[in-house]
């Protein structure tokens, strides 16, 4: 039997005894799911795992969704080719990268919400670490709703918001998109900015990311203020935990519930990370 060993922050947990290598019993399973919906994010430490005991893990929880396009490029490894494990990396290889992100800092945000169907959840497997940096921290955004004035909940609860899909999660310009120059034309999908979990029926915020945001319906100026106001609240310590990897470890974080952010690392160092996505529904 597996056990689960809350972090003591505001989300995060680790699950003990659990060989992710092997298929779960549907006990393990449901023990899994449920420590999931409570803490978010789950840490799994000392595994050893290819790409496809990665991909058979993920799929216990969904559809897996394919690369994003940046993965597809040509001359990627086998992983990448299988068209459901991304890499996420720094390592050059003959003068291409082998993965995304590289070492910059990733600020805030959940995975592809400039999609009109985001991802409910990635898992990221730790194959390289550097010595130190790249640390990744989570946010809860259960708690940052839950702890908003009643003012400012009942008026979010009546607004959508652009999430940004011309920049990546380092701030990098995707290819085909042009900068943004004024946020009230920023390309992106529109969501609710309080959704309803599916699975908890709670409300948590859903902010994606800060970039280039806009709450339609407001002035610029008025957007720009609940837009900062919001993001301070939901990024305070206290709905914060960090995860400092270890070689080994899977984290799965809930994309609905969740928000995640990278430290920078030492570009001379070498970070190799596997990761799948699992398909998610529309927010509401
Ligand atoms: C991601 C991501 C963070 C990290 O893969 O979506 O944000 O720690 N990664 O590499
Ligand atoms: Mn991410």
């Amino acid at each position: 039997m597996i056990e689960v060993q809350p972090s003591g922050a505001a989300l995060g947990a680790d699950i003990i005894g659990a060989d992710l290598s092997k298929p779960l019993s549907s006990e393990d399973f449901g023990a899994i799911h449920r420590a999931w919906m409570t803490h978010l994010v789950l840490r799994f430490r000392g595994q050893n795992l290819t790409d496809e005991h990665l991909m058979a893990f993920s799929r216990n929880f969904g559809a897996l969704d394919g690369n994003p396009r940046h993965a597809q490029v040509e001359g990627r490894s086998p992983a990448a080719a299988s068209g459901f494990v991304n890499i996420i990396s720094n390592v050059v290889e003959n003068g291409k990268s082998i993965g995304g992100l590289g070492n910059y800092e990733a600020k805030w945000h959940s995975d592809m919400s400039y999609n009109p169907i985001p991802p409910m959840a990635s898992a990221l497997y730790a194959l390289e670490i550097p010595p130190e940096g790249g640390d990744t921290s989570f946010a809860n955004m259960y708690t940052a709703y839950e702890t908003l004035p009643d003012d400012i909940q009942t008026r979010v609860r009546a607004l959508n918001c652009v999430h940004d899909s011309s920049l990546n999660s380092v701030g990098q310009l995707r290819v085909g998109f042009e900068d943004v120059t004024d946020p009230r034309k920023t390309p992106g999908a529109l969501h609710p900015i309080v959704r309803t979990h599916p699975a908890t029926g709670r409300l948590c915020l859903f902010l994606g990311r800060r970039r280039n945001a806009y709450i339609p319906g407001l002035d610029l100026a008025d957007s720009e203020a609940l837009l900062d106001t919001l993001w301070h609240h939901a990024t305070q310590p206290e709905h914060c935990w960090t995860q400092q990897w270890t070689l080994g470890d899977l984290v799965l974080w809930d994309n609905r519930a969740a928000l995640h952010r990278r430290d920078e690392f030492d570009g001379t160092a070498r970070r190799v990370m596997h990761r799948t996505q699992i398909s998610g529904d529309r927010p509401f």
